[in-house]
């Protein structure tokens, strides 16, 4: 049976934190969609550790890590992960055959539509995710068992550069050297032959044991349910994993669904409760909210039940965990989102659109000296009615709060 951690908001709610916190309970975490465009930063042993294709079980000398078929791999960036371990990872890492692979080209693609998007860009974090999710949907992509015959792959790429030349002259992008291709796919070949194999089979022959699926980016960045086109390029809910991994539907034990305290966003896209005064700024701050992969600064705002709501029913989450609650230290009064305004018309769902929404907002008491509480009862009194606030509106047990960076500044209810 399968556990899965996922993403409420968009993204970076903290989900390493909680998959550190969990991982050991679980004999294989897979990773399902997504690619390098994910990140988050791990400390062992005093030793930092920047994951962003690799599972988080790699810190889990005993669980066996999947990178399944829905995830978008970037070679040179896996074989880099892997090489920055001082112990060796790869005899705990399968990746799937059935995996598209990000080549040179899908990255320089992804950096020249964003360019000629102007100010309409998505804000992509220009890793390529895109463009290989696109080859993949067109049927056109390339695949990690493709690796086991080079000769037939450089008569693929030959063909796809052919029929590409045209738009890639448009972009002003090169079709790479061929003799170079090759030896660069050589390589990868020689670093990762014996981790790809068919990793639906391996997932359905241990059955038996505990496995995470390991959510990438978040519920309002999927690219059917969130908010198009500023969104990524795969389906990050809950049926998503099941897709990406080739786990049956029914093998899903539990979903956790993982939330700030506040809400952030990067890249461009709506955002109703996006604070653009003082108390974002003061947000960013205490939260450090700055991205891992492209370390741009987080958009930041407040809770919002509504999106929050909708993200629990996509993805039938059993239980929530609030990180970061700390970071509302110190503030008088702090705002909720309780539903949506558009042409004086109330909204209480999340609508397809979000064009003219205007949030409405219950204010509560701030709270100080919640960082490191480790206890419920240690809570301040307006913290712990904060919680209570939003558990009551979004409907769901909130069972792990996350009051600081550290594994054990954790509340578990
Ligand atoms: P892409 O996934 O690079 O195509 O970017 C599409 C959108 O998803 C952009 O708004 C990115 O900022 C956002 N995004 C992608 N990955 C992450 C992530 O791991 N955390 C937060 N936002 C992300």
């Amino acid at each position: 049976m399968a556990d899965l951690i996922v993403g409420l908001q968009w993204g970076d709610e903290g989900k390493g934190k909680i998959v550190d916190l969990v991982a050991k309970n679980y004999d294989i975490v897979i990773r399902s969609q997504g690619g390098h465009n994910a990140g988050h930063t791990v400390v062992v042993d005093g030793k930092k550790y920047a994951l962003h294709l690799l599972p988080s079980g790699v810190l889990n000398p005993n669980a066996m890590n999947v990178i399944g078929n829905g995830v978008v791999v970037y070679p040179k960036q896996l074989i880099k992960e892997i090489n920055e371990f001082d112990h060796d990872i790869k005899k705990k890492l399968l990746v799937s055959d059935k995996a598209h692979m990000i080549l040179d080209h899908h990255i320089q693609i992804d950096k020249a539509r964003e360019r000629l998007r102007g100010k309409n860009a998505i804000g992509t974090t220009g890793r390529g995710i895109g463009p290989a999710y696109a080859d993949k949907i067109a049927r056109v992509g390339v695949r990690m068992g493709e690796l086991r015959n080079i000769d037939k792959l450089m008569e693929k790429l030959a063909h796809y550069y052919e029929m590409n030349k045209g738009y890639f002259e448009y972009l002003e992008i090169e079709i790479p050297d061929m003799n170079e291709l090759r030896k660069e796919l050589e390589f990868y070949k020689d670093e990762l032959i014996e981790n790809i194999t068919d990793t639906t089979k391996y997932l359905w022959d241990n059955m038996d044991k505990n496995m995470l699926l390991e959510g990438a980016q978040a519920t309002l960045l999927d690219i059917d349910h969130g908010t198009y086109p500023y969104v990524t390029s795969s389906n990050t809910i809950a049926s998503g994993a099941l897709t990406g991994s080739g786990l049956p539907p029914k093998a899903l034990n539990k979903v956790i669904g993982i939330a700030k305290a506040y809400t952030t966003r990067v890249g461009n896209g709506p955002f109703p409760t996006e604070d653009l005064g003082e108390a974002g700024d003061k947000i960013r701050e205490q939260g450090h909210e700055f991205g891992t992969t492209t370390g741009r600064p987080r958009r930041c705002g407040w809770f919002d039940i509504i999106a929050a709501r909708y993200a629990i029913t996509l993805n039938g989450c059993d239980e929530v965990a609030i990180m970061k609650l700390d970071v509302l230290d110190g503030f008088e009064k702090v705002k909720v989102c309780v539903g949506y305004e558009r042409d004086k018309e109330e909204i209480d769902y999340f609508p397809s659109e979000l064009d003219g929404i205007k949030p409405i907002y219950v204010e509560l008491d701030g709270w100080s000296g919640s960082a490191g509480v480790t206890k419920w009862e240690d809570l301040p009194e307006n913290a712990k009615k904060y919680i209570e606030f939003l558990e009551d509106n979004i409907g769901t047990h909130i069972k792990y709060i996350s009051t600081g960076a550290d594994r054990n500044s954790t509340i578990i209810r």
